[in-house]
């Protein structure tokens, strides 16, 4: 493995293609022959052939099964035709081997049973079991066989802060009360709970990259709940730590989240190579605020998936004419794919993001 020539730091010069995918090399800001496209929440259930392994098995089982995880992540990835296959995992794995039970109840998303409230809650919490999670490295180590450098394989982790609220509210939260209320309350278990958050995240993605993840993508989907202020004040700082860890491993860092127009310029300077952008803001426009010394990833409203064909491809052109052929951008939507998705209009985007490519070179 070339691992470590592979990483740049974000304000690097583009390189010459010589190796890696494509969508690898978009990452590193280097030249492709055409934009990489993937999509977020790829494999799950808008799919059918998800549906039926979810018949016979819970989500979590699922994770815990190598084998069934591999089979997930690779069936999404060839049936749609994409540059890059995000390991099946979820978000919240590393909440077990900390000591927090969950569970995923039907249509209300997970449910931690004992939320974290209080200063002795956070000292409770381990940090020696990240080894729990290598049934995770283990489908790395498949879906890595299985496409080798013809596809880039993502492994990922939450963010500091994102894992942190679902801790502390016991799952998914609309005003995020009691994260804020540990945070400007009782300031010291919030770092604490923060630098154990990174020290056991940091291991799982040793894990992954170990395995074989050619980059991991750090999901903060709930920053945007955060004014720039408290942004800087509580969450950066963990997430530059986590981020510059990675990068020692070798591998670049896709840094993702929501409703984050204002906090983009923020998020850059945690070093991350590539930005995930959501659809909120022209894509040029979030480039600019990122920087164009990193790369960015987006943005299409995954909702835009409903459309007729013909709004759908005026949206897709629309982004890849904002990029405007720039090394470093990913195509991918804004946010993750829905249930009730049709697959032939996911497909149909991957196919007009291709076409634009050549429409491009030929014209
Ligand atoms: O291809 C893929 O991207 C699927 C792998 C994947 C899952 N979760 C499996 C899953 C990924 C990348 C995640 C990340 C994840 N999990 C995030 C960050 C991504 C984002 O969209 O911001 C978050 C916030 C979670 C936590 C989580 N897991 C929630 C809020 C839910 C419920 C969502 C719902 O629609 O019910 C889950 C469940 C979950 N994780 C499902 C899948 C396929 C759907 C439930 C199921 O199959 O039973």
């Amino acid at each position: 493995m070339h691992k470590t020539n592979l990483t740049s730091p974000a304000e690097a010069a583009p390189q010459p293609i010589v190796d890696g995918s494509r969508f690898l090399r978009a990452c590193l800001r280097r030249p492709v022959d055409r934009t990489p496209v993937w999509f977020l929440r790829q494999a799950g259930r808008y799919m059918q052939e998800y549906r039926e392994v979810r018949k016979h098995h819970t989500l979590v089982e699922i994770c815990k099964q190598p084998e069934l995880a591999a089979e997930v992540t690779i069936t999404a990835a060839e049936k749609l035709g994409v540059d890059a296959a995000i390991i099946f995992a979820d978000l919240l794995l590393p909440l077990e081997p900390m000591g927090l039970d969950f569970e995923f109840q039907a249509g209300e998303g997970p449910v931690v049973h004992h939320p974290v409230r209080t200063a002795d809650d956070v000292l409770a919490l381990r940090t020696d079991r990240a080894g729990d999670l290598a049934y995770v490295a283990k489908a790395i180590e498949k879906v890595a066989a299985h496409f080798r450098e013809r596809l880039g394989i993502i492994g990922f982790c939450g963010a500091p802060y994102t894992l942190a609220s679902y801790m502390i509210e016991g799952g998914g939260s609309r005003n995020y009360i009691h994260t804020k209320q540990m945070m400007y309350g009782d300031t010291t278990a919030w770092c604490s709970l923060l630098d154990k958050i990174v020290a056991v995240l940091t291991e799982y993605c040793r894990l992954q990259v170990e395995a074989g993840a050619d980059v991991i993508q750090i999901f903060d989907s709930w920053v945007g709940s955060l004014g720039l202020t408290d942004y800087r004040e509580y969450a950066f700082e963990a997430s530059k730590r986590l981020v510059h860890a990675v990068q020692q491993m070798g591998v670049p860092v896709i840094y993702f989240g929501v409703e984050t127009a204002g906090l983009l310029g923020a998020m850059a300077e945690t070093g991350a190579d590539v930005i995930g952008l959501d659809w909120r803001q022209p894509l040029d426009e979030g480039w600019r605020a990122v920087g164009h010394g990193h790369a960015v990833q987006g943005n299409l409203d995954p909702i835009t998936l409903f459309a007729p064909l013909e709004v759908l491809e005026e949206r897709v052109n629309e982004i890849l004419r904002a990029a405007n052929g720039r090394p470093g951008h990913i195509f991918n939507l804004g946010h993750g794919i829905v249930p009730t998705t049709p697959v032939e209009n996911v497909q149909a985007v991957v196919r007009m993001v291709r076409e634009f490519q050549l429409e491009t070179a030929i014209g």
